[in-house]
């Protein structure tokens, strides 16, 4: 099975945030979308159940917790209790309705930067202030084991863990989140670990769930994910709410029942068919991603070497430092208006990021080259 990219010219139909955003002479490497063509098994659910009218309400789906323990079990050798397991609407949702359990207006809730935009939109959604304490870039963008212990030190009440971690691509290692989890002990604090990037770990990684990591992880963490990342199925909303403790899940159970009625049908199914019937099409997705990323990365040592871009273990997304290309204060404005290329600017991730831009890679060879060329066609 090879993963399939549509024409330019095709793409430029769809009706998503990528191909909507900007005109058409802009070539969108923004938002995390990719452009490969879904999954058979997703698209035939989801188009037996349009032609049969069925889009009701969502009601039990038992289907979805088996499909998730077993993917989690094969993939990552992880047991989940299918018992506890939760629907959500989305990954955003959830992370909302956990904090508005955990937090009251005016608390601290930690985030890693340079990480997730909306993580920097969620928190103050709730009243609650968010503490960062950021990835080291010396160690090539890792978790910074004592300033997450000083910033808990601080009030921090929670942390919205990203692993992996958009936009820099790092698996957290099991002795990082084996730590982690015990500074969280510590302090009676609580680790939400969104593990949405998760499938689309490269094999010469291994990406480690949180809750599989120790008894402290499992007393101090929840997850939340999808498979709509690396179904890419976004626009169809359903999300999963995952605990192994007592603790955790009375947390959960005081979040509204209306979380599942909120979720999508549509996604709940297309959830179970990733997970159950769409592994293969997501090892091949997985191939032609890690073949981008490493052409990718060849192309801006070859046509922009004054970027500095370095190897994702996971995902499809490229941190790119580009402050000493000449594009100013504000790369991916300049980037839009000289290069007609539509880049995240590093600044979404963290105030402190001017100098950088996220680069989208799940297109084809052709849109990277063409990106890149353009790219450095106004370097200065
Ligand atoms: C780390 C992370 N979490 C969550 C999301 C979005 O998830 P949802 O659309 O389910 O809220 C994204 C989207 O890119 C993401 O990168």
């Amino acid at each position: 099975m090879t993963s399939q990219i549509p024409d330019l010219s095709q793409l430029q139909h769809r009706h998503s945030s990528k191909w909507r955003r900007f005109s058409h002479d802009v070539l969108p490497m923004h938002v995390a979308e990719m452009d490969f063509e879904i999954s058979p098994h997703i698209r035939a659910t989801l188009a037996r159940m349009v032609t049969e009218s069925d889009l009701g309400y969502l009601g039990p789906i038992p289907e979805l917790n088996a499909a998730v323990a077993g993917f989690a079990k094969r993939r990552w050798n992880w047991t989940i209790d299918p018992n506890h397991i939760r629907l959500a609407t989305d990954v955003g949702v959830a992370a909302v309705e956990l904090f508005r359990v955990l937090t009251k207006p005016g608390d601290k809730v930690m985030v890693n930067s340079p990480v997730y935009t909306n993580f920097h939109t969620w928190i103050p959604e709730v009243g609650a202030i968010i503490e960062d304490a950021p990835l080291k870039r010396e160690s090539g963008w890792r978790l910074d084991l004592d300033v997450i212990d000083a910033a808990f030190a601080n009030g921090a009440k929670v942390l919205l863990l990203c692993n992996p971690q958009n936009p820099t691509g790092t698996v957290h290692t099991h002795a990082e989140l084996s730590r982690l989890a015990d500074i969280a002990a510590k302090y009676s604090a609580v680790v939400i670990s969104d593990e949405i990037h998760a499938p689309l770990t490269y094999g010469d990684s291994e990406f480690v769930p949180y809750l599989a990591v120790s008894e402290n992880a499992r007393k101090t963490g929840i997850t939340i994910t999808s498979s709509s990342k690396s179904w890419n199925t976004a626009g169809l909303k359903a999300a999963i709410v995952v605990t192994a403790s007592d603790e955790m899940q009375q947390v959960v159970s005081r979040t509204p029942e209306a979380m599942h009625w909120r979720a999508s049908l549509l996604g709940a199914f297309a959830m179970v068919e990733s997970y159950d019937n769409s592994e293969g099409w997501l090892d091949a997705t997985l191939a032609s991603l890690d073949a981008n990323r490493h052409f990718t990365l060849s192309q801006f040592a070859e046509k922009l070497p004054k970027a500095r871009m370095s190897l994702p273990a996971a995902t499809y997304l490229a941190w790119v430092d580009v402050s000493d290309c000449g594009f100013g204060e504000n790369p991916a404005a300049y980037l839009l208006e000289h290069a007609r290329v539509g880049l995240e600017s590093g600044t979404n991730f963290g105030k402190q990021y001017q100098g950088f831009v996220r680069f989208n890679f799940a297109t084809s060879h052709e849109n990277i080259a063409e990106a890149i060329s353009r790219i450095a066609a106004v370097a200065k």
